[in-house]
């Protein structure tokens, strides 16, 4: 199992208020797993995302990453586990504005200490793979959304990490752009990479093979949410 959340809460302070954020998250994700979050605006998936990413944590539950229960480890073990476990492709890009793109793709090698030759041959690579063999010289200014996302995919996978997490990748893109990202993704996953993707589109998040729904702080399956949308819709429970 590489993710395994058991019970995770969250909450946040806000002045004197406690306000609870993730509610028993209960989530496993295995190898090769293709997995998006679906959730309406506010209900939690950053947050989630940030703790499965080791950027946050959570107020109480069990984390295990790739077995190791992550409650334990300093900032500086969790930083080594993030750098080599990890691969984030987030909404807009976090590129190097003055860095090439082979040298933003280069990045996470550099932090691994791989040698220079080295790290070129294997950012090509990744750049290669991604569809950038063309544009490897080039600035993000010089580059389209799409192609800007593709160079943080091929930063993102760049070092083999365990798991890919995307916090809505297709987010800034129109959607031919969107599309080709999408069948990046599922090539990668085809490939063997593990992958988390948070949208709030369901069209994007059938590209998945798996869907959980985040709703007010709760995750629960697909069918389980539309029934309870259904319900509320029909049943005179009381309106939004
Ligand atoms: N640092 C914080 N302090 C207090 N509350 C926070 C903090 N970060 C997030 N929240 C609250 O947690 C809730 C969930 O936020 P989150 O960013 O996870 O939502 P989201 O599902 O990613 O939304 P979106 O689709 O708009 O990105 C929101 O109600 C937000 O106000
Ligand atoms: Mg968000």
């Amino acid at each position: 199992m590489i993710l395994d959340l058991k019970e995770i809460y969250k909450n946040y302070n806000a002045g004197d208020l406690d306000v609870p954020v993730l509610k028993n998250i209960n989530l496993q994700v295995k190898e090769g797993d293709y997995l998006s979050i679906m959730g309406p605006s506010g209900s939690g998936k950053s947050t989630l995302m940030n703790i499965i990413g080791l950027l946050d944590k959570p107020t109480s539950g069990t984390y295990l990453f790739d077995g190791i229960d992550v409650s334990d480890q300093n900032d500086k073990s969790l930083s080594a586990i993030r750098n080599k476990g990890i691969g984030f492709v987030f909404q807009n890009f976090n590129l190097m504005p003055r860095e090439t793109a082979l040298a933003n793709v280069e990045l996470p090698l550099l932090y691994a200490g791989v040698k220079k030759k080295q790290r070129r041959e294997i950012a090509a690579a990744a750049l290669e793979k991604v569809g950038l063999a063309d544009r490897m010289k080039f600035f993000p200014t010089q580059l389209s959304g799409g192609q800007k996302q593709r160079v943080a995919i091929a930063r993102a996978i760049v070092n083999s990490p365990k798991i890919l997490l995307a916090d809505e990748p297709t987010g800034a893109l129109d959607s031919r752009s969107g599309e080709q990202v999408m069948e990046l993704f599922s090539k990668l996953n085809g490939e063997g990479v593990t992958i988390v993707m948070i949208t709030h589109e369901k069209i994007v998040a059938d590209c998945a093979d798996k869907i959980v729904v985040i709703y007010d702080g709760e995750l629960s399956s697909l069918g389980e949410y539309n029934e309870r949308m259904s319900r509320r819709r029909h049943g005179g429970e009381e309106n939004e």
